[in-house]
């Protein structure tokens, strides 16, 4: 579907409130600190950046990512959401894609994500998976008994991982 990419903004704050809670997937704390990263990168931070699918002038899903505090090159995608009636239509794949060009283009490295084991994340791990992303890491019951902290990565053309994999 077509739609088209810009900045998000306080205006957008509340749509960005519905969009993230609708997915049904985050636990309501989680839905206040996406609004809290948006109010912090609208006052000017930059470790926190956000960029929005708009139909017309509707907010219709938003990606947000920054630089991993510590490293040197390498950055977290913090959130990726697509609005739930408009989700497997390519938008997520074109967020993914303008956040990608956008780290490349600054020199980053590597990207990472973390998300969750539970079975309604699946087709979120999947997406990313089938997106160049390498499971890399799981930390057992991290977020609750039964629920694992599970890590992503994704090489941006520079063979760290390959290289780490061989010496490993
Ligand atoms: C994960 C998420 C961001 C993906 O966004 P999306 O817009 O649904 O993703 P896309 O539509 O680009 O791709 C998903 C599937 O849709 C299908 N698809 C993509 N483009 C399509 C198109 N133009 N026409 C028809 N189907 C299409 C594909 O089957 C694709 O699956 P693939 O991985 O086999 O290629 C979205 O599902 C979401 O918001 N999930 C809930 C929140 C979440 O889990 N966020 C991540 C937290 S860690």
């Amino acid at each position: 579907m077509s739609c088209s990419l810009r900045p998000v903004g306080l205006a957008q704050r509340a749509r960005l409130e519905r969009l993230t809670a609708a997915t049904g997937l985050f636990r309501p704390e989680e839905v206040a600190t996406a609004v809290e990263l948006l109010a912090e990168s609208a006052a000017g931070d930059d470790d926190y950046q956000f960029v929005g699918a708009y139909d017309g002038d509707e907010l219709i899903g938003y990606a947000c990512w920054g630089p991993t505090p510590g490293t040197r090159g390498t950055a977290d995608l913090y959130w990726i959401v697509v609005d739930a009636a408009r989700q497997n239509r390519g938008i997520g794949t074109r967020l993914l894609a303008e956040v990608e060009e956008r780290l490349r283009a600054i020199g980053c490295r590597l990207i990472v994500v973390e998300t969750s084991s539970r079975t309604d994340y699946a087709p979120t791990r999947a997406f990313y998976e089938r997106r160049g992303f390498t499971r890399t890491a799981t930390l057992p019951a991290y977020y609750e008994p039964g629920d694992d902290l599970v890590i992503y990565l994704k090489d941006l053309g520079h063979g760290v991982l390959a290289r780490a994999t061989a010496q490993a």
